[in-house]
């Protein structure tokens, strides 16, 4: 029985070992990203930063946000995760719905909250639909609205901004 044992923990040791090993190269890899996204476009969490319209900028939105979530105001993986998502639902609305030739993307924190804000210059304003099992889309604002807290549109003068709230706990020290 123990010998069984022992050739078990034999064989997931290295296993663990090399999943360990993936994450460091992942978190190293989603910090380098992050930080150039910072570098090219600026850091969300100072002040607006400008992406233009592009389907990539999907990409870099997700950098500068779990960046800004996970390493400048250390936060949790999951939060990261669902910010993340979140993020892209927005940035493929502002690119697929408005025309936009650039959209500003602004990351807020406040005790006990995150709010991150897209800003358009479409007055047209997104709309929640009822989301059946066969659709294929319509599912990006359900996702918003299930997996924030709070979610909306403010008009502006010249476009709008679409926005998310999500409760975060605070660390002891932050
Ligand atoms: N930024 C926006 N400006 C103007 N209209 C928007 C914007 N975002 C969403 N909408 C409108 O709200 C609708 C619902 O958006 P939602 O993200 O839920 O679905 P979708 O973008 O059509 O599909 P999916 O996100 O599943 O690819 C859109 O079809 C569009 O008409
Ligand atoms: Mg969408």
């Amino acid at each position: 029985m123990m010998g069984g044992m022992a050739g078990l923990e034999g064989v997931e040791q290295p296993r663990q070992r090399s999943s360990a090993s993936a994450v460091r190269l992942t978190t190293a890899l989603e910090d380098e990203q992050g930080l150039s996204a910072m570098e090219l476009y600026g850091n969300p969490a100072d002040d607006e930063v400008t992406l233009p319209s592009l389907p990539q900028s999907a990409h870099e939105a997700r950098r500068l946000t779990r960046y800004v979530v996970v390493r400048l105001w250390g936060l949790s993986p999951q939060i990261a995760e669902h910010s993340v998502l979140l993020v892209s639902e927005l940035v493929g609305n502002a690119v697929r719905h408005t025309g936009a030739r650039s959209f500003g993307l602004r990351m807020l924190r406040r005790r006990g909250w995150i709010r991150v804000e897209l800003r358009d210059p479409s007055r047209g304003l997104p709309c929640l639909m009822p989301v059946h099992d066969l659709d294929t889309t319509g599912r990006g604002l359900f996702l918003v609205d299930k997996l924030s807290d709070r979610w909306g549109a403010d008009l502006l003068p010249r476009g709008k901004i679409t926005w998310f709230e999500m409760r975060v706990a605070d660390r002891q020290n932050a």
